[in-house]
């Protein structure tokens, strides 16, 4: 029996200067063990509480860490406090480089991976300057995690390496053991790339936090990871010209806002508002969630998401609104993309590289079109066909403006005669393929003729019966869900 907790309440008392503190712990199954006092159920509170008697007096708070001379210094590392320049005039490369390698230098609380010295959360800030830099701000060693740099403007200067990125997460000195980083986090940053190159790189790095950034005029990427896993992407905004949209310059929109080439990272909640290509994924176990992508219309070359990831793709799209820019997917293998807003004719297509579709969902989905006839799901043949097609299933999606495709498609056909005929081409996005076909025959005719699947060829499906009969015949076709099996 599944043991459901109640909530947990607290009672604090003030009364001449005594705090008494009282536990009711309510649980809905009174075979539960009894709170024990020495059990932290809710972490968050102090101690203090939790560990003492529920009558006995507390004595006076002691004062909040005394300061004392003898005590060590906090953790962080103020730029400005290195000579940093925040009005953004004078080149404040080296400071910065020093305030990082002071901090990756600071005292270590252990191990995090294996070889990653815990940092223990020290902060690199950077003061709520802006601050322009002529080479990348890469960190001098291997190693080290448990590290913050937040909290400012980083601007690319005229002579910054157009290959570099303003942060790059991969160490100068590498001896090429084990992960570079563990939970580094960069958040509340500003980054410029003037046009000079990208914005932030990870290499081979794990549980990377990038977090509230604003990364723009990128003419590479945006942001790039290689290697590693669990790169964090949440609540941040790249584009490489900062424009709201209708921009007369968009054609001309390059680069690409995220380009993932590893496992297991996540995007969530993420505008790309310029580029060429918003996302751009070549690994596998990637989730996105929330990310808005109007970085360049279709129309003009530009591709939302690029999944290229042929034969074992891994990705998970949900919650996501692709305005104007559709998504790409080559040779999709385990694919999802479900309740996702299409806007302005905005697109799937399959490419095909060897010919194979396999454990793929695009269902509950929106999409929206100006009544051009655009197919919500298309295909790229131009390699090969598609020829090797498996548990497809693209159903339930909605559809203004545009036409709808799908794998499973429904038909009546009504007539007087002996042979009924559904054509399903424009509905199935497969030709020729259809691997499940379910009918009804109904007819209020005087006899009950003989009637029968007679053949399935081209997408049309033919049912023919022995005698003429006025008959409504209903057929389901379906071009390989879930489900079928052949025995
Ligand atoms: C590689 O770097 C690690 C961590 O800095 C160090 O412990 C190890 O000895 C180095 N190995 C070689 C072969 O240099
Ligand atoms: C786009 O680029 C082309 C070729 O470089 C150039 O001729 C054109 O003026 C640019 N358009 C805009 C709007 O910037
Ligand atoms: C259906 O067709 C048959 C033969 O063509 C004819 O005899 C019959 O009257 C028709 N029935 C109806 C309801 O039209
Ligand atoms: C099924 O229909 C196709 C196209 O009309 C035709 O070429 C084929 O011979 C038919 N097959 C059978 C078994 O009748």
């Amino acid at each position: 029996m599944a043991t459901s907790t109640l909530p947990i309440f607290f009672f604090f008392m003030l009364s001449s200067g005594i705090i008494t503190c009282m536990i009711v712990g309510v649980y809905g199954d009174h075979t539960a063990p009894h709170f024990s006092r020495k059990h932290s159920y809710h972490s968050h509170l102090p101690n203090l509480f939790l560990e003492r008697d529920s009558a006995s007096p507390i004595p006076p708070p002691a004062p909040a860490s005394t300061p004392s001379s003898a005590s060590p210094k906090p953790l962080v590392y103020h730029v400005t406090s290195y000579g940093a320049d925040p009005t953004g005039k004078a080149d404040s490369t080296d400071p910065i480089l020093a305030a990082i390698s002071d901090a990756l230098k600071g005292p270590g609380n252990g191990f995090l991976m294996e070889g990653i010295v815990n940092l223990g959360g020290a902060r690199v800030d950077l003061d709520g300057g802006n601050y322009l830099i002529s080479r990348p701000i890469q960190f001098p060693v291997a190693g080290r995690g448990n590290l913050v740099i937040h909290g400012g403007s980083l601007t690319a200067s005229g002579d910054f390496p157009d290959n570099g990125y303003l942060i790059d997460l991969s160490p100068a000195s590498n001896n090429g053991s084990g992960y570079n980083y563990e939970f580094v986090t960069l958040r509340d940053l500003f980054l410029d790339s003037n046009f000079r190159g990208g914005g932030i790189q990870v290499i081979n790095s794990l549980r990377t936090n990038i977090d509230n950034c604003y990364i723009t005029h990128f003419n590479t990427q945006g942001i790039q990871v290689q290697g590693g896993h669990e790169t964090y992407i949440r609540y941040s905004y790249l584009g490489q010209h900062i424009t709201a949209g209708g921009d007369p310059g968009e054609r001309n929109f390059s680069g690409t806002a995220i380009a993932l080439s590893g496992n297991d990272n996540s995007i969530t909640d993420v505008v790309i508002f310029s580029a060429a290509t918003g996302i751009l994924i070549s690994g596998q176990a990637n989730t996105l969630s929330g990310v808005h992508c109007y970085n360049k219309a279709t129309s003009f070359g530009g591709t939302g998401i690029y999944l290229k990831t042929p034969g074992l793709t891994q990705t998970r799209i949900v919650n996501s609104y692709l305005d104007f820019t559709g998504i790409v997917a080559e040779d999709p293998v385990q694919l999802t993309i479900s309740s996702s807003f299409f806007l302005g004719d905005a697109y799937i297509l399959f490419k095909s590289i060897n010919g194979v579709v396999n454990g793929v969902n695009i269902v509950d989905n929106m999409f929206s079109g100006s009544d051009k006839g655009i197919e919500i799901v298309q295909l790229d043949q131009s390699n090969r066909a598609f020829n090797q097609i498996d548990q497809v299933v693209i159903d339930r999606n909605n559809v203004k403006g545009m036409k709808l495709k799908a794998t499973v498609a429904r038909g009546s056909v009504e007539g007087n005669g002996s042979s009924w005929t559904t054509d399903f081409n424009s509905v199935l996005v497969f030709p020729d393929l259809i691997k499940q076909v379910q009918y009804t025959f109904i007819t209020n005719g005087r006899s009950f003729p003989v009637h029968a699947l007679r053949n399935v060829s081209g997408n049309k499906i033919v049912i023919q019966s022995d005698v003429a009969v006025p008959a409504s015949v209903h057929v389901t076709a379906d071009q390989g869900g879930v489900g079928s099996f052949s025995s």
